[in-house]
């Protein structure tokens, strides 16, 4: 009988994941769920064959430059691979794959999520609600901005601002898009396409942001491009804390340029950004877009599918 491959789960991931896991595969667990270090990462890379982690675990080019030649395949549990230097990666020969299009939809639903809590004051009215503060109504009291007829702009039409873009339809919403290439009228389905995102800004009333974060994401929300947005926008983050200048956005806020923000993503993870908290208008969650049930298993199984074909020696179908 054949050894099965060794596979390292760095993170908890669903039981379903780690029941088939264990059927197909020899797994070192970590019972902790805590984060792989990059020590960690290091010194496991020599005892297996196979990883599959989490953005929580930082393939760095210092970290890769010292893994052990037994590691083979880094199969994430995850969309993004901004925690990957890919570059290093694949001069080391290592195989790295991930998870899209089965994590769109929760994260769709997150970005709605937050998208109408900001606009309808979900944290103020949820406070007011807890501590017994609620003692006054009025026509005026609590008035927020109406999504259902509102402009979105959307900035990155790929798998999860397709999602969201659909979902937002249900609430008769006029989407416009930036995206490096347009979509083909079929996936369009009527949204308009603006071939910078200088010209979506000044037309949003809501903006939300579905674009990788790399180099050239970084801060893509910054000063200048909130300046240009409608005054009392609202800005909605669920791809990555790296797109938005944080220094920035807490002046927008405090101004009133932009009306309120709903973000799933900080720069700093775990944690937040903790001057945000003090502003009632930012609807804050902690990074959680793809968290239901059936999405965690949904990536758990992809990732295991990644695995299956790299160790039958097939190509697997989520090969970066
Ligand atoms: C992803 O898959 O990239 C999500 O942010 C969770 O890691």
């Amino acid at each position: 009988m054949t050894e099965k491959p060794v596979l390292w789960l760095p993170r908890r991931v669903s039981d379903a994941t780690v029941e088939r896991a264990c059927r197909d595969y020899e797994v070192i667990l970590n019972d902790d769920d805590t984060p792989g270090t990059p020590d960690e990462i290091i010194a496991m890379s020599a005892k297996v064959d196979a990883m599959m982690p989490c953005h929580s675990e930082h393939f760095s080019a210092d970290v890769v430059s010292r893994l052990d030649p037994r590691l083979k395949i880094v199969a994430n549990h995850s969309v993004g691979v901004d925690h990957c230097d890919l570059q290093a990666l694949a001069a080391k020969g290592i195989v790295v794959t991930n998870t899209p299009d089965v994590l769109s939809d929760a994260t769709a639903e997150l970005a709605m999520l937050l998208m109408l809590g900001a606009a309808r004051h979900a944290v103020r009215g949820d406070r007011l609600m807890r501590t017994g503060a609620w003692d006054s109504w009025s026509p005026s009291f609590m008035v927020g901005k109406q999504v259902t007829g509102a402009r979105l702009g959307i900035v990155g039409m790929g798998r999860v601002g397709r999602a969201f873009a659909e979902k937002a339809r249900g609430f008769d919403m006029d989407i416009h898009y930036f995206n490096r290439t347009r979509l083909s009228p079929y996936q369009e389905l009527g949204a308009t396409y603006h071939e910078s995102i200088e010209s979506l800004l000044p037309v949003a009333d809501f903006l939300s942001l579905h674009c990788p974060a790399t180099s050239d994401t970084t801060n893509l929300i910054n000063a200048e491009r909130m300046a240009a947005m409608r005054d009392g926008a609202i800005l909605v983050n669920t791809a990555r804390g790296a797109l938005v200048d944080e220094d920035a956005l807490l002046q927008a806020i405090k101004s009133e340029k932009l009306a309120a923000a709903g973000l799933d993503c900080f720069k700093t993870e775990p944690g937040g950004n903790p001057k945000f908290a003090d502003h009632e208008n930012i609807f804050m969650l902690p990074h959680i877009g793809s968290a239901t049930t059936k999405t965690r298993d949904a990536m758990g199984f992809r990732a295991l599918d990644n695995l299956d074909a790299f160790f039958a020696g097939k190509k697997p179908r989520d090969l970066l």
